[in-house]
């Protein structure tokens, strides 16, 4: 809502224009809404790679979708070349039909919709009482706007950004393994509107991890969530356990999506 607000205030969005977006489900299902309310045609770009209820859910929700072949990765296990496939596509269909390319992974709009939401939400929620502040980055919007937001109240907060392992680029580590399960994350590419400044500590998280999480999330909490939520979780609990933040500490972290998707 914050991306389509913002385009129409600068004149780069009219009712009518079509929408094109490269994503692997969330950010277009979001989209595919805002759109339909405001009558701009939608159409997400996905690899194939991702799961079909994804685009079934976009459909759904009244946008087109188009599939991109893979280029190096596996059904559910979308890579960094098969992104990058998949968002040459938009950007030419989008020249193609003279659409508004949102281009969420350069786009400021993101990052603020975080900065003026989620950030505020867990501080106005929690009172000020918090230890750390732990996402998984995919675009980033959710780490470095909610981050920003709670640091300029508090620069104690701990700032933990999740990768998946092997796939650790941020953290300057080689990336040795690509391919993993939580889809959303972790594309092995570096984010281009990263904020070093912002982040206290790297965590990484295997996909053997992410799936006993997952797994436990539903067992003991009766929580259905998908592998970058329990990924999150897992990661929360290793700050934890480093002992960093003290005893009881308050850790906040987001359960990005359900399980329905994965
Ligand atoms: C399931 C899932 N998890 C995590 C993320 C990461 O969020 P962000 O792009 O804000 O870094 C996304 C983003 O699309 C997602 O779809």
């Amino acid at each position: 809502m914050q991306i389509i607000q913002d385009a129409y205030a600068a004149g780069q969005l009219v009712s009518g224009r079509p929408v094109v977006e490269m994503t692997s489900g969330n950010m277009g299902a979001g989209l595919a809404v805002v759109c339909n309310i405001m009558g701009n045609p939608f159409t997400a770009v996905m690899s194939a790679g991702n799961s079909p209820a994804r685009a079934k859910m976009l459909e759904s929700l009244g946008a087109r979708v188009v599939l991109v072949p893979q280029v190096d990765g596996t059904p559910g296990q979308v890579t960094g070349p098969d992104i990058q496939a998949a968002t040459a596509e938009a950007i030419r269909l989008a020249a193609e039909t003279q659409a508004y390319y949102v281009d969420q992974f350069n786009n400021e709009s993101s990052v603020r919709a975080h900065f003026n939401g989620t950030g505020p939400e867990v501080w106005r929620d929690l009172n000020g009482r918090l230890d750390a502040f732990v996402a998984a980055v995919g675009s980033g919007g959710t780490f470095i706007g909610s981050s920003k937001y709670l640091k300029q109240q508090e620069p104690k907060i701990v700032c933990a950004a999740v990768e998946p392992a092997g796939a650790e680029i941020l953290a300057a580590k080689p990336v040795l393994s690509p391919k993993h399960n939580m889809q959303g994350i972790g594309y092995g590419i570096r984010v281009p509107q990263w904020n070093p400044n912002l982040v206290d500590e790297f965590l990484a998280v295997s996909s053997a991890e992410a799936a006993h999480y997952r797994q436990r999330l539903a067992d003991r909490e009766g929580l259905y969530v998908g592998y970058s939520a329990a990924a999150n979780v897992c990661a929360s609990i290793k700050l934890i356990q480093t002992g960093r933040l003290g005893k009881s500490p308050t850790v906040v972290t987001v359960l990005c999506d359900s399980g329905l998707k994965y």
